[in-house]
């Protein structure tokens, strides 16, 4: 075992700035992260759990380094990414990758699902393309004759599972989920989340897995933070946590759905 962990996340916090009024005045700055500090070893998931507009796609941001800290460090795999330039960036990428919510938002319409997986491989200079887009669909559960579709000819969980494909292919060390199975129903958010947990079984990937729903954090994360206004107000063992909440905040949040 490994003794650092796989990301550190050290006392970042984000502000924005506040634009208002017909001349878009700067109006100060809204702060949506505050001193966060949490960490996501190899093979775990680290569920985040908050209201809406706690900061949790903030946080997602930050972590794939789409988006600088305010204040604060990020580390992953012992480097400090915060501190790199986005040239130097450029090859860690590979490393952590991110999934969204909306798997039709994500893809271009005018791309085929081939086009699309291949543009990322190209990014990443990973040879063999047409082998490695049969094999990555497959290992989400796809058929391969998918890849000479377009977005719209796919249903939303078939598009969930591409985005998830699209995020794999680099073989990365650390996937952020921001509510990437929300906005799927029922019965397609059970496929998509017992394939990340058999994904997870079977590798030492970690998983920083965002989502405003209770019951699918509970369901699949390990360890949980629960946010509240851009700081983590808790933090444990997901059973811990939801069993037997030790801040006001998490009491409030659980007794909202049960
Ligand atoms: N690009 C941005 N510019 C200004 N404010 C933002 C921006 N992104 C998020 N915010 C604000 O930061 C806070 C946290 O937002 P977000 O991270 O999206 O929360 P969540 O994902 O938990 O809903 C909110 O008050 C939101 O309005
Ligand atoms: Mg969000």
């Amino acid at each position: 075992m490994r003794d650092e962990p796989l990301l550190q996340v050290e006392k970042i916090s984000k502000k924005y700035p506040v634009f208002e009024g017909l001349l878009r005045q700067n109006r100060g700055t809204v702060c949506a992260l505050q001193d966060t500090s949490f960490t996501v070893n190899e093979g775990e998931i680290v569920g985040v759990i908050g209201e809406s507009g706690c900061g949790k796609s903030t946080l997602a941001r930050i972590v794939a380094c789409l988006t600088p800290p305010t204040s604060g460090k990020v580390f992953f795999d012992g480097v400090e990414v915060t501190a790199l330039s986005q040239k130097q960036l450029v090859p860690l990428r590979k490393e952590f990758q991110i999934v969204f919510q909306n798997p039709a938002e994500s893809l271009n319409p005018r791309k085929s699902i081939l086009d699309a997986l291949c543009e990322v491989l190209s990014f990443h200079h990973i040879a063999e393309q047409k082998e490695h887009c049969d094999e990555l669909l497959k290992q989400v559960g796809l058929n391969a004759h998918l890849l000479y579709r377009y977005p719209h000819e796919l249903s939303l969980g078939q598009l969930s599972r591409v985005c998830l494909a699209r995020a794999l292919c680099t073989k990365p060390k650390l996937l952020v989920l921001d509510e990437c199975v929300s906005s799927l129903d029922i019965s397609v958010q059970a496929q998509v989340l017992n394939f990340l947990m058999d994904l997870r079984s079977h590798s030492k990937m970690g998983y920083l897995f965002i989502s405003h729903d209770l019951s699918v954090v509970r369901h699949i994360a390990d360890r949980v933070l629960v946010m509240y206004q851009g700081a983590v107000v808790e933090e444990g063992l997901t059973e811990e946590v939801f069993d037997d909440p030790t801040q006001a905040y998490t009491k409030q949040l659980l007794s909202a759905v049960l």
